[in-house]
C-alpha cells in the first residue's frame, strides 16, 4: 500500500480505502462485512470512511466491531454528519446542536474516543457557514475529531470554509466529491482551488459503483446479488450509468486495461490516483475478494497515451459539467 498526505496536512492515508456504504448493516450479511474489513487491513488499508446515516446508524456499528482490538494509532476513521439520523428536525443539517449531538453518537457506534476525519456531507443551506464551523472548531478543541472535511461543497463553499477555519483555528483538510473516468465534475472547478487552498480529495464510487469492472453488460440482466439488483437502496443509485451507451463504451476499455496487465476494475481505481489532487480513493466492496483485487491499483502509474486512449474510447459519456457538483444537495434539509 502506499500512503499520501490528506491535503496540504500532516496526515498520511493509504491511497486507497475502504468504505462501508450500502454494504454494512444493509447489502450484506454481518460475517462478509467483517470479511471485507479483514481483507482491507490485509492489504494494508489503513483509512476507513462512513457516515452517520450509512444503513440508519448500523454501518458505524459494524464499523466499530470489525475494527475492535486493532491498534488505534495504525487506523485513520472518517465518519460525517448532515443526513437525517433520527425522526426530528435537529436530526439532521449542520447545526451547533446536530453537529455536537451527532458525533457522540458516532464515536459510541464506532467504540472510540476520537475520529482522525469528521466530514459535512453535504453543504447546509439553512445554518449559517459560521454556526457550523464553529462548531466543528469546538468538536476539534474538544479532542472528537482531530481534522474536519466536507462531501459534495463547491469550489466556492469550500474556499468559505476553508477561510473560516483558519479563522476559528482549526483545519479543513479534504473535500470527498464523487469522482470516476465517467464523473469528472470536480476537475473544472473543485480540484484546482483544493489545489490553491491545501485541500485534498477523498474521492467516492471510484469504479462507479461496479459499473466500470465491466460486469454489466449492454442489453443483459445484472448479474444476481450485484448493486443494480439490490433492493435495499443500491439498485436505485447505480442508474445513472445503467445505459447502454456507457456500458457498451466501458466493455472497449477492456482491451486497454488488458494491454496494461489490469482487471477493469483496478485500471479505474488507478485512474482516479492518477489526479495528484487525489489523496485517497475509496473503495467499496459486498465480498473480501473484490478488496484484494481493487487494492492491487494502487502505486500503478498509466502512461499519457493510455490515458488518453481512455478519453476517445469514453467520448460523451463523461459527465463534465462542473454545475452537477450543485445537485446533490438539497436546498432544504431532507
Ligand atoms: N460522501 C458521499 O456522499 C459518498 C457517497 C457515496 C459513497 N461514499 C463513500 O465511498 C465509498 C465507496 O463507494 P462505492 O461503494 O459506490 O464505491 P465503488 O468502489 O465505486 O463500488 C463498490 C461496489 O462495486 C462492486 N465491486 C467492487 N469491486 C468489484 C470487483 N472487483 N468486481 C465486481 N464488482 C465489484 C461491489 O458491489 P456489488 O458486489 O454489490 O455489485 C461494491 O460494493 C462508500 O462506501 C462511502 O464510504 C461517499
Amino acid at each position: 500500500m502506499n500512503f499520501r498526505h490528506l491535503g496540504s496536512s500532516g496526515l498520511m492515508v493509504s491511497e486507497i480505502s475502504y468504505g462501508n456504504w450500502l454494504t454494512h448493516g444493509s447489502q450484506v450479511e454481518e460475517t462478509a462485512a467483517l470479511a471485507c474489513v479483514r481483507a482491507a487491513l490485509d492489504e494494508g488499508i489503513t483509512t476507513f470512511d462512513t457516515a452517520d446515516v450509512y444503513a440508519g446508524t448500523r454501518a458505524e456499528e459494524v464499523l466499530g466491531r470489525a475494527l475492535q482490538g486493532q491498534r488505534r494509532e495504525g487506523l485513520e476513521i472518517f465518519t460525517k454528519v448532515y443526513w437525517p439520523t433520527g425522526p426530528g428536525p435537529n436530526d439532521r443539517g449542520l447545526s451547533r446542536k446536530h453537529i455536537l449531538e451527532s458525533i457522540n453518537g458516532s464515536l459510541r457506534r464506532l467504540k472510540t474516543d476520537y475520529v482522525d476525519l469528521y466530514q459535512a456531507h453535504r453543504y447546509d443551506f439553512e445554518t449559517p457557514l459560521e454556526e457550523t464551523m464553529q462548531a466543528f472548531a469546538d468538536v476539534v478543541r474538544q479532542g472528537k475529531a482531530l481534522y474536519i472535511g466536507v462531501s459534495e461543497w463547491t469550489a466556492e463553499q469550500i474556499r468559505a470554509g476553508v477561510t473560516l477555519a483558519k479563522q476559528l483555528g482549526f483545519q479543513l483538510v479534504s473535500s470527498q466529491p464523487q469522482y470516476s473516468m465517467l464523473w469528472r465534475v470536480i476537475e473544472a472547478k473543485v480540484v484546482p482551488t483544493s489545489q490553491e487552498l491545501g485541500v485534498g480529495q477523498i474521492v467516492w464510487s471510484p469504479i462507479a459503483q461496479g459499473v466500470l469492472t465491466g460486469k454489466y453488460k449492454p442489453g443483459q440482466k445484472p448479474p444476481e446479488g450485484s448493486r443494480a439488483t439490490d433492493e435495499k437502496g443500491g439498485s436505485r443509485f447505480i442508474q445513472r450509468f445503467m445505459t447502454d451507451d456507457v456500458l457498451t463504451r466501458v466493455q472497449q476499455l477492456k482491451p486497454v486495461a488488458d494491454g496494461v496487465g489490469l482487471s477493469l476494475a483496478q485500471f479505474a481505481v488507478a485512474w482516479v490516483l492518477q489526479n495528484p489532487n487525489v489523496s485517497s480513493a475509496i473503495i467499496g466492496a459486498s465480498r473480501p475478494e473484490q478488496v484484494k483485487e481493487n487494492v492491487k491499483a494502487a502505486g500503478v502509474k498509466l502512461s499519457p497515451e493510455v490515458m488518453r486512449r481512455i478519453d476517445e474510447i469514453l467520448g460523451p459519456v463523461v459527465e463534465r459539467d462542473p454545475e452537477k457538483t450543485k445537485l446533490s444537495t438539497p436546498e432544504k434539509r431532507p
